[in-house]
């Protein structure tokens, strides 16, 4: 196992390049399953999830082949297959296979996720979904087995919240049902747009993209697409929130500046410099105190509202501050494992349920320390706090890490960070 290392205190000047987005990889890997054909998907990051769901492919009998960022993969020969407990476990977005199996052969078995660091988070808006094509969903032995006499047969599906993979998952079926879907309160969220390029590149006809109301008509049959992923704005944020709490000046390039409308907001708002253009984001932030940084307040919400995947970054930024602001978690119900890692580093963090209040550290500012990843986004507000501390951050459990952000000690060493990976 590898530790991150980070000596902190150093400014980032440069430019960072962003990679494609994992939430959008994961999904249009899984709609290659829908056609047979080879698909071409670019920019696609190479992390330890898209890893998972390409061995998942290849366990169904898909051939894929990298070059770069480019993948190609050919589901002509899929063969019916159940999606096992080892790769669900390992990956909870596994379920994306559900949708275009049961599209594609009007079966599926696929593992019942269990509950990860974050939150229960159950599947029950998919496999109500499935439902209302007419798919027989079980329950059996840890397993969802899903099945369908003949094609799935269109119908409307409304999430009470709108569910980003469920969207996925149930507009992946729906392309190649019978007739009309509707889909209401579905997820705005960028990642859902590729997924909708893409299948409409493959034949399919949707209606509605970017609003909360799809309108899909089911076809008969899709063929292979060609796509573009689109850049990750999580990754892109990540970097952002970096900079304000390590100060200076950098370009992230090959972003998407549209995609932040939120966290653009709140990063100006706490006093960083923001320029857009058509595609990087430059952020300047004074080097050395923090006086200058302002408290602002984070409440998560579905897009366009401020993404949960960067609440635990910003938090790690508002740390560093001078006086009190109020975090308000409302997708996931346990997405505050930072909060006592953050602490170790000096942070002053309380949480109440849904609600963490931050009180900056002012002249203090964190300290290096000894700390545990415990999840993806919660492992990189441990950098954004790294950077910033004086001394020595020594961060454990980095696969976390690997699972979302490519080349992540790369890309911030180059821009004059002092970190590396270490054997534990
Ligand atoms: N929910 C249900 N039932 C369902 C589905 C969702 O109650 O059947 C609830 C969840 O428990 C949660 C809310 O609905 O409270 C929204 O969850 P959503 O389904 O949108 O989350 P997801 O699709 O499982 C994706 C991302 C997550 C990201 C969330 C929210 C992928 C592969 N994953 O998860 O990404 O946090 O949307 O934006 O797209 C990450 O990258 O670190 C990550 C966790």
């Amino acid at each position: 196992m590898e530790k991150m290392v980070i000596e902190g205190g150093k400014p980032l000047y440069g430019e960072i390049p962003i990679s494609g987005a994992k939430n959008a990889a994961l999904p249009l890997i899984a709609a290659t399953l829908l056609a047979p054909g080879k698909h071409i998907l670019r920019n696609v990051p190479d992390l330890r999830d898209t890893r998972t769901i390409l061995k998942l492919l290849g366990e169904l009998g898909a051939v894929w082949e990298r070059d770069g960022s480019t993948l190609t993969i050919d589901c002509t020969d899929i063969v019916y297959a159940e999606v096992s407990y080892d790769l669900v476990k390992t990956m909870r977005a596994s379920v994306l296979v559900l949708g275009p199996l049961i599209a594609r052969f009007g079966r599926a078995k696929v593992s019942l996720p269990g509950g990860c660091a974050i939150g229960e988070r159950p599947i029950n808006f998919h496999i109500s979904g499935f439902e209302r094509f007419g798919v027989e969903c079980r329950l059996q032995q840890g397993y969802v087995e899903a099945v369908i006499d003949g094609r799935l047969r269109g119908s409307s599906v409304y999430f009470d919240i709108p569910s980003v993979t469920g969207t996925e998952n149930i507009l992946m079926a729906a392309v190649l049902a019978e007739g009309k879907t509707v889909i209401k309160n579905a997820a705005r969220e960028p990642e859902v747009g590729n997924l909708i390029d893409m299948l409409v590149g493959m034949g399919a006809e949707i209606e509605g993209k970017g609003s909360d109301s799809l309108v899909v008509t089911g076809v008969s049959a899709l063929k292979a697409a060609e796509i573009d992923i689109i850049p990750d704005r999580i990754e892109t944020g990540t970097y952002l929130i970096a900079v304000g709490a390590a100060g200076g000046e950098v370009l992230v390039k090959n972003c998407n500046p549209l995609h932040l409308p939120a966290l653009l907001e709140k990063l100006r708002a706490a006093g960083l410099e923001i320029k857009t253009f058509a595609d990087s984001i430059q952020a300047l932030a004074p080097v050395g105190k923090k006086d200058w940084l302002k408290s602002v307040d984070i409440k998560t919400m579905p897009y366009p509202g401020y993404p949960t995947d960067l609440q635990a970054q910003f938090m790690a930024l508002m740390a560093l501050g001078s006086s009190i602001c109020v975090f308000n978690e409302t997708i996931f119900e346990n997405r505050f494992m930072h909060v006592a890692e953050l602490r170790r580093m000096g942070a002053k963090i309380r949480t109440d349920g849904s609600s963490a209040v931050v009180t900056g550290t002012g002249d203090e500012g964190l300290c290096g320390a000894r700390v545990m990843a415990t999840d993806l986004r919660a492992s990189s507000s441990l950098v954004v706090a790294g950077l910033a501390a004086s001394g020595r951050t020594e961060i454990s459990r980095i696969y976390h890490l690997e699972r979302g952000y490519e080349n992540l000690a790369e890309k911030l060493g180059r821009v004059g960070a002092r970190i590396w990976k270490e054997d534990e």
